[in-house]
């Protein structure tokens, strides 16, 4: 029995991911942070495919709560699995704005800052004690990275930042067995920043060489893909799942 942590389980990326590691046979720690009855319909859900999961509550901007959040994680494994260890963890959990840079406050990048860069590296290092050898851990970051798009800079930076941490984990883990590596989604038909009014998502599919923008699935499939023996020798890449976004 391999148990793994994903943040922002709840909805969207983070939902199908628990959802497909579940069918893959690991066990799943979902949190969420505004919306518990739809992190426990997933959790519902998995169980009645004869999974087993949990739902736990989680700021990911609010470093202070982290001890007691790896103290929840502690108790569930060893109510729920018996167990002392964790076989993963993904930093999946965030959310968007579209503000040009001239009208970004402080709050806004202080706030995107914490969620997507400050709060992925004291998580990882708060549980740090419950990753086992050989635990994967998976970063979302995004293409955003790689593609300038207007509106979303202070997202995009915070995102680099994640990718060069991701590299920077892997080279610090490495010696406990624990590969880290990063999931760079292009555009994803989730509720992220408001969600895709049908005319933008037209327009990403037109600048996408597959033709349409991805699914939850699409990026789920290869989140679990990392957590699993099959990505057993891959550590410290940044994987774009994007079907060939602006190339
Ligand atoms: N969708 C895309 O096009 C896209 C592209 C590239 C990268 N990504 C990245 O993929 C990841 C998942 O995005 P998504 O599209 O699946 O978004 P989503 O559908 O909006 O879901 C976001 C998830 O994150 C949780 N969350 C938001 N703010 C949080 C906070 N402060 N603390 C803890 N949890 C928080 C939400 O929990 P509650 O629902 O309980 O509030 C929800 O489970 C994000 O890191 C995002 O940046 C998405």
């Amino acid at each position: 029995m391999s148990v793994i942590v994903i943040t922002g389980g709840s909805r969207g990326i983070g939902a199908a991911t628990a959802i497909e590691c579940a069918r893959r046979g690991l066990d799943v720690i979902v949190t969420y942070h505004t919306q518990p009855a739809a992190a426990a319909a997933v959790v519902d859900r998995i169980e009645a495919a004869g999974g087993r999961a949990c739902a736990l509550p989680l700021d990911v901007g609010h470093v202070a709560g982290f001890d007691d959040f790896r103290d929840a994680v502690a108790q569930t494994l060893e109510r729920t699995w018996q167990t002392t260890m964790l076989a993963g963890l993904v930093n999946n959990a965030g959310h968007g704005l579209f503000n040009p840079i001239e009208r970004v406050t402080e709050s806004q990048f202080d706030d995107l800052l914490g969620v997507h860069l400050k709060g992925p590296f004291f998580l990882t290092q708060s549980l740090l004690p419950l990753l086992g050898h050989g635990a994967s851990i998976v970063n979302l970051t995004s293409a955003t990275t790689r593609v300038a798009t207007a509106g979303v800079a202070p997202y995009a930076a915070f995102k680099g930042g994640l990718e060069v941490l991701t590299r920077y984990m892997a080279k610090e883990f490495g010696a406990r067995g624990i590969r880290v590596n990063a999931v760079s989604p292009g555009p994803v038909r989730t509720g992220l920043g408001g969600g895709l009014d049908e005319a933008f998502a037209a327009q990403l599919a037109s600048q996408t060489a597959l033709g349409r923008v991805g699914e939850p699935d699409d990026v789920a499939r290869v989140i679990a893909m990392l957590l699993s023996d099959d990505g057993a020798w891959i550590n410290a890449q940044s994987v774009e799942v994007a079907g060939g976004y602006t190339i």
